[in-house]
């Protein structure tokens, strides 16, 4: 690619996680945000008037058109990204597409595939590989710091997504462990070296959410990986008061403990509540863990400024389409434990659309 041009960037969707994907890519200096696409009218057109960006469309083909955009990020609900995907790969554009990967396992090979042939990079966005704190957490294990891992915990609990196709499971796929237990199960991945998943035990509940959803609001996952480390991710959308995200490894000669909100959080205590404390705060009346540069404590700007690098200098993905499908798989095995009550081994194949089919096998009879 030309050293003086920038990476052109077409956001597909503009709501929550688009918002992010802007003001992480207006940091990094080698991308421009050249288009917005959304298919609900006057939303992407309020989008890029807001954030200066030269075109915004409802139609994802006269996005796709555009020459300069190397590179299209998905920002949809689940069940679109597959499609998008598709389309994007057979314009030549680089893809960046948000957790989960897309729906079942045969998506992720049809987008997999389809990027290898158009010879343009499927980059799966987890930005827990990219969160400064969970980065100085594995610098740390690589170091020998802590000796040999042993046991990885990590959690990510709020009271809720913000928007309808989070709950159906139709268009979601699953409850918490689609939505947030993906991010635990790569954050393990890569602080194990991409060691191969050998088995996955869940155990799942719709608690709290009944009237919302048919997806479960909590779960609890244990994974054995091939070299003997265990790992286990607590997820909850019934936890009021914000989010919260933390990590644990402990290892043969050391333990870290990261708190990422939190942790660096301003302790705050107002009579009246304040504008905004964090991600899905709610109330903010007595005390609240107020964030600061919670998208740069998150990881987003680094992210983007890696796949920026790639497509600019042709690099490989720290996170690609193959993990977004390991993830996957490991999900797939999460919900079948749930269902039977048993231990999952892994490779786990099935041909199953959507993960949540394989716990509430009765909602499918
Ligand atoms: N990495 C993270 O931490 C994180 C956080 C939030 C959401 N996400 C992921 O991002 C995706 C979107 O979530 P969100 O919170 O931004 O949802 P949202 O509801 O806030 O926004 C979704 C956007 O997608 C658009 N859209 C819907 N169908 C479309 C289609 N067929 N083609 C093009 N655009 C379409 C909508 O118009 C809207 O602009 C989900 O896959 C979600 O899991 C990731």
């Amino acid at each position: 690619m030309d050293m003086e041009k920038k990476v052109g960037v077409g956001l597909v969707g503009s709501q929550f996680i688009s918002t992010i994907h802007f003001e992480s890519i207006k940091t990094v200096a080698d991308a421009k945000v050249l288009a917005v696409m959304s298919p609900t009218q006057g939303n992407a057109e309020a989008f890029a008037k807001e954030h200066g960006i030269p075109h915004h469309f409802t139609d994802l083909n006269a996005l796709l058109a555009i020459e300069e955009i190397d590179m299209v990020v998905i920002g949809t609900p689940n069940h679109t990204h597959c499609d998008i995907a598709l389309k994007a790969a057979k314009a030549g554009k680089h893809i960046v597409v948000e957790k989960p990967l897309c729906m079942n396992l045969a998506e992720a090979d049809l987008m997999i595939d389809a990027c290898k042939k158009a010879d343009v990079k499927l980059m799966y966005a987890e930005e827990l590989c990219f969160t400064p704190k969970y980065v100085r957490m594995k610098g740390l294990l690589d170091e020998g710091a802590l000796g040999r891992p042993v046991l990885l915990k990590q959690s990510e609990k709020h009271d809720g997504p913000h928007a309808d196709h989070f709950w159906d499971v139709e268009r979601s796929g699953g409850g918490v462990t689609m939505d947030m237990g993906c991010h635990a199960i790569q954050f393990f991945r890569w602080l194990n070296g991409k060691n191969p998943v050998k088995s996955v035990y869940a155990q799942m509940n719709t608690s709290v959410h009944m009237d919302k959803t048919q997806g479960d609001d909590n779960a609890i996952l244990i994974l054995e990986f091939e070299n003997g480390v265990i790992a286990m991710a607590e997820e909850s959308w019934t936890k009021p008061g914000g989010m919260d995200d933390r990590a644990e490894i402990h290892g043969s000669e050391g333990v870290a403990y990261a708190d990422v909100l939190q942790g660096s959080s301003i302790q705050t205590y107002s009579k009246k509540g304040l504008g905004y404390a964090v991600e899905k705060a709610g109330n903010t009346a007595g005390w609240s863990f107020v964030v600061y540069e919670e998208i740069w404590n998150y990881g987003f700007p680094q992210e983007f400024a890696h796949f920026t690098d790639c497509v600019k200098n042709d690099k490989k993905p720290l996170v690609t389409g193959e993990d977004g499908k390991a993830v996957l798989e490991a999900i797939f095995a999460a919900y079948e434990s749930a269902g039977t009550g048993k231990k999952v081994q892994l490779p786990f194949k099935t041909e199953v659309d959507k993960p949540y089919k394989l716990w509430k096998k009765d909602l499918n009879k």
